[in-house]
């Protein structure tokens, strides 16, 4: 029996203008499906046997995600709402006491990342199955993706005998990560996970015994309501911020890897959408009112004008009806810093 954990919490701010505070990034279509990256993360797992999903996210999003599912016909998901996001440890242990309190603490929890994207559902499926064997004891399973780049940005993991973990080191630098790549050995972790709900929070109370007090604590204090569990405010504040990479993963003995083989991305920003997305014949991505002349290597996008991109390389376009932005393709981390002008200076 599993439970699809969707992990919403973001806002991806590297896809600005598109994504904004009130509309964050995996509530946007944006892989020329007509679905978001959510309502496609909760389509992922519908043909196995699963139960309704529990949901994690700001309390600001709520209306948006509850509408988002409702249009894929999932009317009763358990809506976690955190005040203030403490990072994916804490909202992972609110799942876990969530589906206690449900009395299904021997349940799976498939934890999902709401803004990943795989084409390839058949591999997924093949290595959920092989997964929930592995949970059936007391392991926390992770899902390990070839390496293709020294990125530094990721979770790397080195697989024992039987598939556990025999190391698992997240976000290295750039010299050990090409260390890492160079090696063979070493799969990159893709930020899903599979275990019961009872074998993540002991390893936490073990290793985190802080986060673990700190969050059950704010659980026991939540409100109720017939579509939102509301976590206190005061009490979440006090929780330590910490991922369950660094907080469990890195920590623990009972961690598992099973290999998924298939496509996998993690839609971060303008870049990424770039590679992952279908190009024309001059290697462009035009999504919307575009025209091109004498362009290549570009990603451009129009949501409410016709944008005409004219003897240009290497660079991504994204307009809206009120804010443009025109970038060198290389420079798309950067994104965030004009973000946070804008918080900034309004
Ligand atoms: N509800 C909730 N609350 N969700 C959160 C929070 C939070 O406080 N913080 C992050 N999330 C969600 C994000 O929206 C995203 O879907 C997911 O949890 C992972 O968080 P990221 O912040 O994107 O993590 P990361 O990309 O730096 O690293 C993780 O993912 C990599 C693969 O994409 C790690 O697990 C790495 O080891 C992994 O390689
Ligand atoms: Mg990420």
């Amino acid at each position: 029996h599993i439970i699809p954990v969707i992990l919403s919490g973001g806002v991806g701010s590297r896809l600005w203008p598109l994504s904004r505070e009130h509309f964050p990034k995996q509530c946007l279509s944006l892989t020329g499906t007509q679905y978001s990256l959510l309502q496609q993360t909760a389509k992922r797992v519908t043909s196995l046997d699963v139960s309704m999903p529990i949901v994690v996210c700001n309390e600001e999003h709520r209306f948006l995600i509850a509408q988002q599912l409702q249009e894929i016909g999932i009317k009763n998901a358990s809506i976690v709402l955190e005040p203030n996001g403490r990072n994916t440890a804490p909202a992972i242990a609110l799942s876990a006491l969530e589906a206690k309190h449900k009395a299904l603490d021997d349940a799976l929890l498939l934890v999902l990342p709401a803004d990943h994207v795989i084409r390839d559902t058949q591999a997924f499926e093949k290595s959920i199955l092989q997964a929930a064997e592995l949970a059936q004891g007391s392991a926390l399973v992770t899902f390990g993706v070839k390496p293709t780049r020294p990125e530094t940005g990721y979770g790397y993991i080195r697989s024992g005998d039987n598939f556990a973990v025999a190391e698992f080191v997240e976000k290295p630098d750039i010299g050990t990560a090409q260390a890492y790549l160079d090696s063979g050995d070493y799969l990159w972790n893709s930020g899903m996970f599979l275990f019961k709900a009872k074998s993540y929070l002991d390893e936490l109370a073990i290793h985190r015994s802080d986060i673990f007090q700190a969050v059950s604590h704010a659980y026991e204090k939540r409100s109720e309501d017939m579509y939102f569990v509301r976590i206190d405010a005061d009490a979440f504040a006090s929780c330590p911020e910490e991922s369950i990479d660094y907080a469990v993963m890195e920590q623990t003995q009972k961690a598992k890897v099973v290999t998924y083989e298939g496509d996998w991305s993690d839609i971060g920003a303008w870049d990424a959408l770039y590679d992952y997305a279908e190009k024309d014949f001059d290697q462009n991505v035009l999504l919307g009112d575009v025209m091109s002349e004498g362009t290549s290597n570009c990603l451009v996008r129009s949501e409410s004008r016709l944008v005409a991109a004219v003897g240009v390389k290497d660079l991504v376009i994204v307009e809206t009806a009120d804010a443009v932005l025109v970038m060198d393709k290389n420079n798309a981390q950067d994104v965030k810093k004009i973000v946070k002008r804008i918080q900034k200076e309004g």
